[in-house]
C-alpha cells in the first residue's frame, strides 16, 4: 500500500485575476488530504466504482498515467472542507498523482507531480484552470504563479494549458517566509459550497460582458505585486491593507456572499486584513492575525467554522510505501 500527503492552500491575493495570467500569491496550510491506494480487482474509490463524474480528477489521473489495466483501490481521507476554497480538489490530485507514481516506481518530483495535478484539476475544472492550487499543494510554502514573475520570486517551474481563451502560460516561483514574526491565517468557512468551475465560468462570462469588470481583474493584478512586495519585506500591516482592497475588488465581482461577509465584518477588529480565500460564491475567508485564537473565536460565534494555520507549511510528500 501507498500512501501520500498533500496540503490544502490559501490564496493571499491574486484567486481568478491569476487564471487570466495576472499574478497570485498563496500558502500551503497545515491541513490537507491523504490518499492510500492498494492493488485491487478493479478501480475503486472508497470502496465503490471509480466514476468519471464523481472523481473526474481520480479518473483522469488513471488514465494520464495509463493505469486502466493496473486497477487499484483508491480510500480518502480528508481534513479539508470540500467545495471551500481550500484546495481540496488539488490537494487529492497532488497526493493521488504521488501516490500513484510510487506505486508504479515513478517520479514522485514535487515539480512533476503538479505540473500533472494541475492538468487534472483543469479537465474538472472546464479548461480554466490557474497552476496556483496545485502548485501550492505539491510545493509547500508560499508560492508565486505569474504569466511572468520578473524576479517577484525565484523561478521553480512554468505550466502550460490550453484553455477556452487559448494556450496560457504561468511560471511558478518561491518566496522564502523566514521572519520571526510571522502572523497566523485563520480560515473561516461559511458553510455554502464553492463551485471553483462555476465560478470561475462566470467571471469568464462576467468579463467578456463587462470591461469594467476586466478592470477589476486588472487591478487585482497590481495589488497582489504591491502585496507581495511587503510580504517579501515582511511588512505584515502592509499585507494586511492590501488584503482588504483586494476583497473590495473580489466583492464587485460578485464572489462574495452575505456570510463571507458578515465572517469578514466580525474579524476584521482582530485582524491585520481579510477577504475571501478561493473562488468565492461561498467557501471561506482567511484573516491575517496575531490573534488567532480571537479571531477563530469571533469566526465560530459568527456561525462559521475556523481553522488556524500557521503561515508556513511543507508540501507533499509520500508518508509510507
Ligand atoms: C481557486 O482556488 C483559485 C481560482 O483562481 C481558480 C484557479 O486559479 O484555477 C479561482
Amino acid at each position: 500500500m501507498v500512501r501520500a500527503y498533500a496540503p490544502g492552500k490559501a490564496i493571499l491575493f491574486g484567486e481568478h485575476a491569476v487564471v487570466y495570467g495576472h499574478p497570485a500569491v498563496a500558502v500551503a496550510i497545515s491541513r490537507g488530504v491523504e490518499v492510500y491506494i492498494s492493488e485491487s480487482k478493479s478501480w475503486t474509490v472508497e470502496n465503490r466504482p471509480l466514476c468519471p463524474n464523481r472523481h473526474p480528477h481520480l479518473n483522469w489521473l488513471v488514465k494520464r498515467n495509463q493505469l486502466t489495466d493496473r486497477p487499484m483501490s483508491i480510500k480518502i481521507s480528508s481534513e479539508l472542507f470540500p467545495a471551500a476554497g481550500q484546495g481540496s480538489s488539488a490537494a487529492l490530485s497532488v497526493a493521488a498523482q504521488l501516490a500513484l507514481a510510487e506505486s508504479m516506481g515513478l517520479s514522485t518530483n514535487p515539480v512533476d507531480a503538479a505540473i500533472t495535478a494541475h492538468q487534472a484539476e483543469a479537465h474538472a475544472q472546464l479548461g480554466r484552470a490557474s497552476p496556483t492550487d496545485t502548485a501550492t499543494s505539491s510545493l509547500g510554502g508560499c508560492v508565486v504563479v505569474s504569466k511572468n514573475l520578473s524576479g517577484t520570486a525565484d523561478p521553480i517551474f512554468q505550466a502550460t494549458l490550453d484553455t477556452p481563451e487559448g494556450v496560457m502560460d504561468w511560471d511558478v516561483g518561491a518566496v522564502d517566509l523566514t521572519f520571526d514574526d510571522m502572523p497566523h491565517i485563520v480560515l473561516g468557512h461559511s458553510g455554502d459550497p464553492s463551485q471553483t468551475a462555476k465560478m470561475v465560468s462566470m467571471v469568464a462570462e462576467l468579463i467578456s460582458e463587462n470591461q469594467e469588470k476586466k478592470k477589476d481583474l486588472d487591478s487585482i493584478g497590481e495589488l497582489t505585486l504591491m502585496g507581495l512586495v511587503a510580504l517579501r519585506s515582511g511588512a505584515w500591516e502592509a499585507v494586511g491593507m492590501t488584503m482588504d482592497v483586494c476583497h473590495e475588488k473580489l466583492r464587485s465581482l460578485g464572489l462574495s456572499t452575505p456570510m463571507l461577509e458578515t465572517l469578514i465584518e466580525a474579524v476584521r477588529p482582530h485582524s491585520l486584513g481579510a477577504k475571501i480565500t478561493g473562488s468565492g460564491g461561498g467557501g471561506c475567508m482567511m484573516a491575517l492575525t496575531y490573534n488567532p485564537e480571537r479571531v477563530a473565536q469571533m469566526i465560530e460565534m459568527s456561525g462559521g467554522r475556523a481553522i488556524i494555520t500557521p503561515m508556513y507549511c511543507d508540501g507533499a510528500r509520500i508518508l509510507s510505501s
